[in-house]
């Protein structure tokens, strides 16, 4: 299931570019890198015979004039050995797109500070043409204040979106990052520009969201404006940019193809220094818990959301529980409810536990099943049009409990998830920055977007395709250490790898009876089956203050205690190996009241 890739490979991609050389930034620099060698190779063997010619007519030349003159001789000598070296070229246009520019979109789409007679512009991944017709508009200086700047591109045979994004990585090295090098654009020594100008290729709709061509063009870009002190950046493109490096919040304007972006410089020297992709982290585990002294930041809080029916409020009220008592936070913690699912009884039970309740209309994905159980997930998107009093928000399941502080998670930008399949995050815990267009543009792909699981994870990863990876300690799946397959499947896990975050998948421990996990006796759950984590849950139950949180919301109803009987006769009667099925049931919930038969008959 895990794909550990080679350092060799990670090396091979890293070194690569750089052993190329390229043609010049004319015709054969439009092609694709893996065509560009080819034809440069050719066009290095005309090179050379036109340098042997020429050596050889100058040489006899030049033995013509030694008969002449000696001081002739010694003058072009001279002459010889002060001409530079020859640059090897890097092209300007490295990505090739077949796409035509619309010059009608760029001129209206630039604002009135670059659309001044001097205004300079610096140009990335334009072809000579378009280089041309840029000197022509008008609203620039002329040819002076327009720059190609050069970019080394990458070989996106060999530099592909998986070794950007390998499903798992050593977390425990503290070795330089293993990420493969994605080269900076050419540096422009210290010289300003009004505009950085990116022309970014979308030819293929379907393939552009996972591109590693368009991520290094645009991280390029984002780097140049920084470096040049650009107050704009124009996308050129059929695509829309990474919402998490150019977001809409910063979009000024956009015509056509081309969408002019405000340069936040802090914003993006903070992006542009996170590894290019999940194969190092973003942020890194603590060395201590260094939160208590930690001034109430108002900014930030932590967010659940209840979508569906009641059966979560349980392991909300235990979830916050678990944020204040072991993690000590001063975070406020923030439950967006949809108020027709939850009753107002169970939102009082939430806002005892230490919930601020927020209605919430519930969303509905266009493509579930009506009824069926993701048939409301996409609710969580309405994490970023309600919370945006706060800036950051570091989002937890219901299902889940946090263990440990997990405050440091602030640190990370938007958006930061832990690694799940293939490369893709699981957006059990995940770090974003609420912003109502955010959500606009969110809303607005909902019925154009494939969700691979049928659930909002599907559905923010091909959105969020450049994502950044948190420790796997943040959300360890109930099931990671039955994995047979897996890293570390044998090993227990070491001091800091110690779970922060608990994920428990499969039937939650506050359907079960206390006393062993209920999915030991379900075949196809047993995988989620772990009688440690079902008893960490419980003692966070304990804990639970007031106390009637607990015993009114954490009650088992008749129907749920018969599917627990149901289920363990099934394994009873299959002889289940691990025996659960025949322990002794001290749950005192198995008892209540609620269980007795009212008028048991024969
Ligand atoms: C890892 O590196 C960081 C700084 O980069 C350092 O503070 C930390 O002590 C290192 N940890 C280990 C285990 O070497
Ligand atoms: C577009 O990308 C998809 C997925 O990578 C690929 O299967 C398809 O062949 C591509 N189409 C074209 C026209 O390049
Ligand atoms: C975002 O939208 C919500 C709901 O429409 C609104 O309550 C909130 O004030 C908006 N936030 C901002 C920052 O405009
Ligand atoms: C949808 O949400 C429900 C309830 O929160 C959860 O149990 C389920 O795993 C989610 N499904 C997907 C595919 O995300
Ligand atoms: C159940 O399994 C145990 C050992 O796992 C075995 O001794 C016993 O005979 C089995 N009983 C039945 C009814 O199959
Ligand atoms: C079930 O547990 C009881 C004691 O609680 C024990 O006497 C009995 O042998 C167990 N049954 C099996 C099949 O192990």
């Amino acid at each position: 299931m895990a794909a550990l890739l080679s350092p060799e490979r990670h090396r091979a991609a890293a070194i690569l570019p750089f052993l190329r050389t390229l043609g010049d930034d004319g015709a054969s620099a439009r092609k694709r890198p893996t065509a560009s060698s080819s034809s440069s190779s050719k066009s290095g063997k005309k090179k050379k015979l036109a340098i042997t010619l020429a050596l050889f007519v100058s040489s006899t030349l030049l033995m013509l004039a030694i008969l002449k003159t000696r001081t002739l001789l010694y003058g072009r000598i001279l002459k010889l050995h002060h001409r530079p070296a020859p640059r090897i070229t890097v092209p300007n246009a490295p990505y090739a797109t077949h796409r035509h520019v619309h010059w009608g979109s760029v001129t209206a789409s630039l604002s009135d500070t670059t659309k001044t007679a001097a205004a300079s512009v610096a140009l990335l991944n334009f072809s000579p043409a378009e280089v041309k017709r840029w000197r022509k508009l008008k609203l620039t200086g002329g040819s002076s204040s327009v720059r190609a700047v050069r970019l080394q591109p990458v070989d996106t045979s060999v530099v592909t979106w998986a070794t950007l994004y390998p499903e798992w990585i050593d977390e425990r090295t503290n070795s330089t990052s293993t990420c493969p090098t994605l080269p900076d654009p050419e540096h422009q020594g210290g010289q300003r520009f009004d505009l950085v100008a990116v022309n970014l290729p979308c030819e293929n709709t379907s393939s552009s969201t996972r591109d590693v061509a368009r991520l290094h063009l645009q991280l390029a870009a984002a780097k140049l404006a920084v470096e040049v002190h650009s107050s704009q950046v124009l996308v050129v493109s059929d695509c829309t940019p990474l919402p998490n490096l150019f977001p809409c919040k910063h979009l000024l304007r956009r015509r056509g193809h081309a969408s002019l972006y405000a340069t936040r410089p802090a914003y993006l020297r903070r992006r542009v220094r996170l590894p290019v992709g999940s194969c190092d982290l973003a942020v890194r585990l603590p060395t201590t818990d260094q939160h208590h002294d930690e001034p109430k930041r108002r900014w930030e809080a932590y967010a659940t959301v209840l979508h569906s029916s009641d059966a979560y409020v349980c392991g909300a009220i235990a979830l916050a529980q678990s944020i204040r008592q072991q993690s000590g936070t001063s975070r406020d913690l923030v439950a967006l409810v949809d108020y027709s699912s939850v009753g107002p009884e169970q939102r009082a039970g939430l806002a005892a536990a230490g919930w601020q309740v927020r209605a919430m209309e519930r969303i509905r994905n266009p493509r579930a099943v009506p009824g069926s159980y993701n048939e409301w997930n996409y609710s969580k998107l309405r994490l970023w049009q309600q919370l945006t009093d706060y800036r950051r928000v570091v989002f937890v399941d219901a299902d889940q409990l946090v263990l440990r502080s997990i405050d440091f998670l602030f640190d990370a930008p938007e958006v930061s998830a832990t690694a799940n399949c293939r490369t893709l995050f699981n957006s059990g815990v995940m770090v974003l920055e609420p912003c109502n267009c955010t959500f606009d543009m969110l809303i607005a792909r909902v019925d154009d977007v494939r969700s691979y699981n049928g659930g909002d994870q599907g559905f923010l990863n091909e959105v969020f395709t450049w994502w950044h990876r948190l420790p796997r300690a943040v959300n360890v799946l109930k099931y990671y250490h039955h994995q047979q397959d897996g890293h570390n499947a044998a090993s227990p896990p070491s001091e800091e790898e110690k779970p922060y975050v608990m994920h428990y998948l499969g039937i939650k421990p506050w359907l079960c009876f206390r006393d062993y996990d209920c999915n030991w006796n379900v075949p196809w759950l047993q995988r989620f089956a772990s009688d440690e984590a079902h008893a960490r849950w419980w003692a966070v139950h304990d804990r639970i203050q007031p106390k009637e949180l607990a015993t009114r919301f954490c009650a088992l109803e008749a129907r749920q205690r018969e599917a627990l009987e149901s289920d363990r006769r099934q394994a009873e009667m299959a002889n289940a190996s691990d025996m659960h099925w025949n322990r002794t049931i001290t749950d005192p919930r198995k008892l209540s009241p609620f269980t007795m038969p009212l008028a048991p008959t024969a």
